[in-house]
């Protein structure tokens, strides 16, 4: 791209940033504190290709994507092959820290049993080009990717089976990259995953009951999204046990659970909105977060959900409870929230998770699964949350970002408000005593999205999916990101915009 082009864009991001209706003060990287972590991301899957080479066998996804005739992850950005490049993008770009998931199938192709050398030798050889290049890896075992055998054999997360074969995966990798990851995050946004996988039938292995708009093989939403969810978190903390009795005191790493954290916010101040919300809460946050805090699911979800919802014995509630060093959570969108006994917000289905939640989620602004507008106070309000509610933990923002049309390419100046945004309601949070650890923009690079495929993309990277080699070129929101990391300027204020504009255009970073 031309400088020229260049100056228009920073001008454009000028003047929304201007006229944007957030009240965001002056920050730099330097306001938050200095072990802050902030990266960005990307997971296996969607990141990697290379499904069928030196071993890697097939996940569900794999399976998924190929019978539902969709976009998919064959080469993605073809990062098993190009992760040094994109290494050296990451340290050009300041990144202090890297999240990406471990692909089990390539680890150990029949889910359990021998280890695949080629595919350990890959992880080794990246997370050391992570750590050569001063980039902390955060690291996610389990990114929706179950090999295809386990899945075949026994169900897999509705199948306790799956504990042990977990279990073991993990010590695996806590052994073998234990001594450079010092961040683990055990299973990504697991709510979202029970709900859309075992419920609504939209992700692999597309489970659901009978209903006249998705044709699923098998399942039953009604019970499945909670014994999924209930073996996710029994799988969570034996991974938790395991890395603290063997482990902790030598590698001295921290292991958390993420969950998808919506902003929820009652639609009027209505006592009836108000208690809808609350229940919304209990669903969206507290069937996973109270067990982990706590030791057991919401009453709220007990009385709704009565012999539906699995039960911990006395020794499972023990081991879960305290097992989550820190909450990873997964923060995209907002909703309103009213006391309507609304069907899903998925269109698919009609009984279900949202159905016991027994509340409707209000679509905030513009609204679709594929764009959406920033509301960074739904953040803020998250964070403030989980501080009151759930005793102030740790967290790490996993993933947060936006998307857009992929074509849209390089002049991604939406992109640049919504996250500026969102860091700033960070940073807000984290002065006002939430224990807010970490913050990582989904995605480092455009990826294959598991719902949007290739149509839309969140990354700070554009890549050239038509090209063969996969071109990388850095989008408006990777300067803006490295003006940021840099720590030396305020860049929510409209004169460093400008500034950073002339700066980088001398650079021709673009
Ligand atoms: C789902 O399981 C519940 C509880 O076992 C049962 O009552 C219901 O009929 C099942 N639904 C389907 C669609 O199989
Ligand atoms: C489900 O499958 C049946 C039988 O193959 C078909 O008639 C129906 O149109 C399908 N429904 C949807 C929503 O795909
Ligand atoms: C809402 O989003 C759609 C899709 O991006 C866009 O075409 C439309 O113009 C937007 N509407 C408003 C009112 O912003
Ligand atoms: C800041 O924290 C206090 C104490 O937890 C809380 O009462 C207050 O609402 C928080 N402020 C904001 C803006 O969230
Ligand atoms: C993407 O790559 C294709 C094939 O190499 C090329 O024709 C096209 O111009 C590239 N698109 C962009 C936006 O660079
Ligand atoms: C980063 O900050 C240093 C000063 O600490 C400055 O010299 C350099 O130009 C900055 N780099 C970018 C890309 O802004
Ligand atoms: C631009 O460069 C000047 C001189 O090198 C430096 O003082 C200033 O901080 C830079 N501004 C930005 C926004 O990078």
């Amino acid at each position: 791209m031309k400088p020229f082009s260049l100056f228009f864009s920073f001008l454009v991001v000028a003047i929304v940033l201007a006229t944007t209706s957030y009240s965001i003060d002056a920050f730099t990287r330097n306001d938050f504190p200095e072990d802050f972590l902030s990266g960005a991301a990307t997971s296996a899957y969607q990141w990697e290709g290379a499904v069928d080479e030196d071993g890697r066998t097939p996940s569900v996804w794999d399976t998924f994507t190929h019978s539902h005739s969709r976009d998919n992850g064959d080469i993605a950005c073809d990062g098993y092959h190009k992760y040094k490049e994109d290494v050296k993008l990451m340290a050009d770009m300041g990144l202090e820290a890297f999240r990406f998931s471990i692909s089990w199938s390539r680890l150990i192709p029949n889910g359990r049993g021998p280890i695949n050398q080629k595919g350990l030798l890959f992880y080794k050889n990246f997370i050391k080009e992570l750590r050569n290049h001063g980039i902390e890896p955060h690291v996610t075992l389990y990114h929706y990717d179950l090999p295809r055998s386990l899945e075949d054999e026994y169900g897999g997360w509705i199948n306790r089976k799956i504990i042990e074969d977990f279990t073991a995966f993990a010590d695996v990798c806590f052994r073998e990259f234990g001594e450079d990851v010092k961040l683990w995050t055990t299973i990504n946004e697991a709510t979202i995953f029970a709900i859309c996988a075992y419920g609504e039938g939209i992700s692999p292995p597309g489970h659901c009951s009978p209903n006249k708009y998705i044709n699923c093989s098998t399942g039953n939403s009604s019970t499945e999204p909670y014994i999924a969810g209930h073996n996710m978190l029994l799988a969570h903390a034996s991974a938790s046990k395991l890395y603290k009795l063997k482990y902790k005191s030598k590698e001295r790493g921290s292991v958390g659970f993420s969950i998808f954290a919506f902003g929820l916010s009652p639609d009027t101040n209505s006592k009836d909105d108000e208690i809808a919300t609350q229940r919304a809460k209990a669903f969206l946050f507290g069937w996973m977060l109270k067990p982990l805090v706590f030791g057991d699911y919401p009453d709220e979800m007990k009385r709704t959900l009565g012999l539906r919802l699995p039960v911990f014995s006395e020794e499972e509630s023990e081991q879960v409870k305290g097992s989550s060093d820190f909450i990873g959570i997964i923060h995209y969108i907002t909703f309103y929230v009213t006391n309507q006994p609304a069907p899903s917000i998925f269109p698919s289905m009609n009984d279900g998770f949202f159905k016991d939640m027994g509340a409707y989620l209000i679509p905030i602004g513009n609204f679709s699964f594929s764009e959406w507008e920033a509301i960074p106070w739904g953040l803020e309000g998250v964070l403030e949350y989980l501080k009151q509610s759930y005793n102030n933990p740790p967290i790490y923002i996993l993933e947060n970002g936006k998307p857009m049309i992929h074509d849209s390419m390089l002049q991604d100046t939406p992109r640049v408000v919504y996250i500026q945004a969102y860091i700033g309601v960070v940073l807000n949070a984290v002065k006002n005593g939430s224990d807010t650890r970490g913050y990582f923009v989904w995605s480092m690079i455009d990826v294959y999205e598991l719902m949007a495929g290739y149509r839309t993309s969140f990354g700070m990277y554009y890549v050239n999916f038509s090209d063969p080699g996969r071109n990388r070129s850095p989008k408006l929101s990777a300067s803006w990101y490295t003006a940021f990391l840099n720590g030396t300027i305020d860049v929510a204020s409209q004169d460093s915009m400008i500034q950073l504009q002339r700066n980088l255009s001398g650079f021709s970073l673009l």
